[in-house]
């Protein structure tokens, strides 16, 4: 009896937690302490019971009628507007609301946009899809060249009116160079950020979608040493003022000469360790001189002018600052890993 008397109860008060208006309260009052509610019945029912338990279930049922009818007077008050539903402590701290920020790669792109701005480059945007001519051709790649191979890429299915297949995701942020020289001749200078894509198999260190930061100059008289100091103030920006540039040959059909671009390493400052695989370098560019044909194809005079470009990739840079040993995370929307940054 006691057990039911305690179900009843709590049924009555989960009930009337619920109630929003006075017609519902009313409702409820009339069904459960009205003259033939529930409650009224039960007490009733308790004559078939012994003297003794009449005593000791009838003076909780009475005490249950009680604390009902205060919590239906204090309903109807609330409803009424009569009182506020409670004391409100206005110094407990707040609801933590789940909130976004900003993804790492977009943290290191905006870092670097920033320092070239400074520089007065121009920050330009470019299409990821993109024609063979200005990702390979303009690109001194003509089609069936060997340095294709390097970067196999994803090909849209469209064929032009050769019967070719001319559309490509774009392999390298170098496709905007001259789309760039195009567009604004020379003098100029630019930084395109933005996402590439191959046809990897992917492991920690390939993924078929990655992103590159270009960098364009051109104008009279610029030189491989304008160019390295450019570079230099980037890598001391990224890893502090000791920071140093080592530039060694390296063909890229693009540029004449071409260079590959390490900076000292910033785990070990140069002394070797497992990061720059004992080398105490980091490689983290290409870069080079214009190549004629690549001046032409944007457009400018050859003879008058000259440039440098660089195409660091940003992902890489990405992993080397957060310490990422896995490429893939990047892109994996896994929430355990983005809320680290
Ligand atoms: N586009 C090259 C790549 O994806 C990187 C590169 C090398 C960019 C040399 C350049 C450059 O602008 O001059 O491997």
């Amino acid at each position: 009896m006691k057990e039911k008397l305690e179900k009843i109860k709590n049924e009555i008060l989960e009930n009337l937690a619920k109630v929003k208006s006075l017609e519902e309260w009313q409702n409820l009052e009339v069904k459960y302490l009205g003259r033939k509610g529930v409650f009224t019945e039960i007490l009733r029912s308790l004559t078939g019971l012994s003297i003794e338990e009449r005593k000791t279930i009838g003076k909780l049922a009475n005490d249950i009628k009680l604390e009902l009818q205060e919590n239906f007077k204090n309903v109807a008050e609330i409803l009424e507007g009569k009182k506020s539903v409670g004391f409100v402590d206005p110094t407990l701290p707040g609801i933590k609301l789940p909130q976004g920020h900003i993804h790492p790669m977009t943290i290191v792109q905006n870092e670097l946009e920033d320092l070239f701005i400074s520089m007065g480059f121009m920050v330009l945007d470019g299409p990821e899809m993109e024609s063979d001519y200005y990702n390979f051709e303009a690109l001194n790649i003509p089609k069936h060249h060997p340095a294709r191979d390097m970067q196999d890429t994803f090909y849209v299915d469209k064929k032009n009116d050769e019967g070719e297949l001319d559309l490509v995701m774009r392999t390298q942020t170098s496709s905007m160079q001259v789309r760039a020289m195009q567009k604004y001749g020379a003098p100029m200078r630019c930084v395109i950020p933005g996402r590439c894509f191959r046809s990897e198999a992917t492991d920690v260190r390939h993924e078929h979608t990655f992103y590159q930061l270009e960098g364009v100059m051109v104008g009279e008289g610029i030189s491989l040493a304008n160019m390295k100091s450019v570079l230099e103030t980037v890598a001391k920006h990224l890893y502090g003022p000791e920071t140093q540039v080592r530039l060694r040959p390296k063909f890229y059909p693009f540029v004449e000469p071409g260079a590959n671009g390490e900076v000292t390493c910033f785990i070990c400052g140069g002394k070797g360790c497992r990061l720059c695989k004992d080398t105490g370098w980091l490689e983290i560019f290409g870069s080079g001189m214009i190549h004629p044909n690549v001046l032409k194809a944007g457009g400018i005079d050859a003879k008058k002018y000259t440039g440098f470009a660089f195409g660091f990739g940003l992902t890489r840079l990405v992993m080397l600052k957060y310490g990422i040993g896995d490429i893939r995370l990047l892109q994996s929307d896994d929430l355990r890993f983005l809320e680290q940054f």
